[in-house]
């Protein structure tokens, strides 16, 4: 079966159809930018793309995302050209210990793609299911708006 992960298709045998895609992508394929938090899908360090929608790879298997485009923090950039997201991120210096910065990235990616205009509520409503606990929430929202402002200037 396959799927395509960060632009390149790839391949595995069907006998994995039922293993949790969070443990194929880091063991099998090396992606380490999800990261193991709850594994019940409670968390967000897990979190992924799928088809361009935020989704937590602990609690999807390899067969949930047969035929589509999955793509991680490693695949957020276009080449040397960083995501307005990664960009806004290291302007305001946000992270802490960094464990839950990938779901945090990767969520607020999703949220921008799909709503650049995002109101300050929905921000809001879209981080809080990321946990932190290194306390990064104020820093993650300054870094949404400044990457807001630059995606509705691109
Ligand atoms: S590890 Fe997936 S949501 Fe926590
Ligand atoms: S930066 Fe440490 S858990 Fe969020």
């Amino acid at each position: 079966m396959r799927f395509i992960l960060n632009k390149t298709e790839v391949e595995l045998p069907e006998s994995r159809r039922e293993d949790r895609l969070l443990w194929v992508l880091r063991d099998h394929f090396g992606v380490r930018g999800p990261k193991f938090g709850c594994g019940i899908g409670a968390c967000g360090a897990c979190s992924i793309h799928v088809a361009g929608k935020a989704e937590r790879s602990c609690s999807l298997t390899v067969g949930d995302v047969e035929g589509e485009q999955v793509t991680t923090l490693e695949g957020l950039a276009s080449g040397e050209t960083l995501h307005p997201v990664q960009a806004a991120w290291i302007a305001e210096n946000v992270p802490q210990c960094g464990y839950c910065q990938n779901g945090q990235i990767m969520t607020a990616a999703a949220l921008l793609e799909e709503k650049p205009s995002v109101t300050a509520s929905e921000i809001e409503g879209a981080m809080s299911q990321v946990r932190c606990r290194c306390g990064t929430q104020n820093r993650v929202l300054r870094a949404i708006n400044r990457a807001g402002e630059a995606l509705k200037t691109s």
